[in-house]
């Protein structure tokens, strides 16, 4: 998923677990390919994320894991929820200045709020770590979930473009989105007002 290229990093001590309130993110290792595999194999997940081959081997999964051992920096993360992994969720730094937040979760934990909370928490990760104005994601046109997702956390529409889709051998219109660093600090530091009567 991620090229070995050296990406500006803040804090070179940075942990790679990261805990939300119902979640956990690691670092993906070999004794988790099988469920990767079962999970990452449904063509509901492939058809909507650029990279994901279908039919998704246990073979796959491997290759997965082993090319994330090889990096140096951490921005791929196994969700697991009471230590079961549930999903993916990563920054991809193919394109150095614009990397890409990219998730998937399996299907039977869909709908429960689980990526929001987990991409949240790579976010928060990224902005903290890494020396970046912005990133960036994109959900297909016809993903009103995972477009949901990225509002949620702040991302704001920059437009439309074509998208080759591993899973559908073409390509498809993509809502693009962009989360300034500017925009991600304000969220953060917005706390509740308190109201009076007058
Ligand atoms: C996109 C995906 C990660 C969403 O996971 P999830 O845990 O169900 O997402 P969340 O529950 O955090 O948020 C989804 C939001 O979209 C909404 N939603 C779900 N399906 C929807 C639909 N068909 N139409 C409109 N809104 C929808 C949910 O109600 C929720 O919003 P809410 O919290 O305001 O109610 C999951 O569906 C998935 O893995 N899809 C396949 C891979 C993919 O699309 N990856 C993203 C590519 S970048």
């Amino acid at each position: 998923m991620l090229e070995d290229i050296q990406t500006p990093r803040l804090n070179e001590n940075s942990r790679c677990v990261l805990e939300t309130e119902r979640l956990t993110l690691r670092r993906p290792t070999l004794a988790d390919v099988k469920t990767i595999a079962r999970l990452a194999n449904d063509r509901r997940i492939a058809e909507n994320t650029r990279r994901l081959p279908h039919p998704y081997s246990p073979d796959h999964a491997v290759d997965f894991v082993r090319s994330m051992a090889n990096k140096r920096c951490e921005t791929v993360f196994l969700i697991e929820s009471e230590f079961t992994p549930i999903g993916m969720v990563g920054i991809d730094w193919r394109e150095a200045d614009a990397p890409q937040l990219g998730y998937w979760l399996g299907v039977e934990y869909w709908g429960q709020g689980f990526a929001t909370e987990a991409a949240r928490a790579a976010i928060d990760y990224f902005f903290e770590e890494f020396d970046a104005e912005h990133l960036y994601s994109g959900a297909r046109v016809a993903n009103p979930a995972s477009r949901n997702v990225l509002e949620k956390c702040g991302f704001q529409w920059i437009g439309v473009e074509l998208h080759r889709f591993e899973a559908l051998k073409s390509s498809t219109p993509v809502d693009c989105f962009r989360l300034s660093r500017g925009v991600w600090s304000s969220l953060k530091s917005w706390s509740s007002s308190i109201r009076k009567l007058g």
